[in-house]
């Protein structure tokens, strides 16, 4: 079945999908939490999520960070800890992006505000943590970054200074600006489709990427659990790894 929308063809296909019909050539994924569920990392809004059990305005701000610096070592240490161990490895969705990007042969920008290593760790090699990352620690000095796997305390001393107290987790709290922001806006103003994966759309900037994606009037698609209530083209509910390899593997057909 097809329809004419302002610029492009649509085709509903067999999965209950909209898709451009002339091939994209440049397409911008964003991913949140929900890609990361089935491989065991707790969502953050979930009714058994990491907002529910941890404070955000004591783990997740600057002001927090200040008042209680071991507090937030702590958290970031668990979530760390988490992701190097054994029982946590990338799934099928996240594979599927990598496998994507390799195949895929127009521009392809993968953004994430996951902090976990599972996209690089699948195969990924085009990977923006705009909400920064798990395995890196930052010196409050000179902003120089550095790779931790260990547990980050007060006692660290920063490779840079030789002193200790200078370090912080390489993340994005509430109330900072996000990493990557030029790139990712330029990246959203030129592309064809953007693709939103497991993300509940509660947090600026990303919540509003698509409507970013939408300036140029590339296709917009939310692949996802459940219903977030933005207004995206398209809408693939389920989990990611069952509608994640199909909608890509649809886009290479
Ligand atoms: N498959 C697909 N989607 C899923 C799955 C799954 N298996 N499990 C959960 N989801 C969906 C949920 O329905 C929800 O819409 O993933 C989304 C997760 O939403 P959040 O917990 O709000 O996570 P996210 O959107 O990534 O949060 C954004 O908030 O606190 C900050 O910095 C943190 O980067 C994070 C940001």
């Amino acid at each position: 079945m097809f329809f004419k929308l302002p610029c492009l063809y649509y085709v509903f296909d067999s999965f209950a999908n909209i898709r451009p019909m002339e091939k994209p050539s440049s397409i911008v994924v964003l991913t949140g939490a929900g890609i990361s569920a089935e491989s065991g990392i707790e969502t953050f809004r979930a009714a058994d999520g990491l907002w529910a059990n941890h404070p955000v305005d004591e783990v997740a701000t600057p002001e927090g960070f200040a008042r209680n610096p071991q507090l937030v070592y702590e958290f970031y240490n668990q979530r760390r800890e988490q992701v190097l161990s054994d029982d946590i490895n990338p799934n099928a969705a996240h594979t599927a992006l990598a496998k994507f990007e390799h195949e895929f042969e127009g521009n392809f920008l993968l953004v994430t505000q996951n902090i976990d290593n599972l996209h690089e760790r699948a195969g990924s090699r085009n990977v923006l943590h705009m909400h920064g990352e798990l395995l890196k620690m930052r010196c409050l000095n000179s902003q120089m970054v550095f790779d931790i796997r260990e547990s980050l305390n007060f006692d660290t001393q920063c490779q840079c200074c030789r002193s200790p107290g200078n370090l912080r987790p390489h993340v994005v709290w509430f109330g900072e600006m996000p990493f990557h922001m030029n790139q990712i806006n330029m990246a959203l103003e030129a592309c064809d489709i953007f693709v939103a994966i497991g993300t509940s759309g509660n947090v600026y900037p990303a919540s509003s990427f698509y409507q970013t994606a939408k300036i140029r009037r590339a296709h917009t698609v939310e692949l996802n659990l459940e219903e977030t209530g933005s207004s995206f083209d398209a809408h693939v509910y389920g989990q990611a790894t069952e509608v994640v390899p199909r909608y890509f593997e649809g886009l290479l057909t």
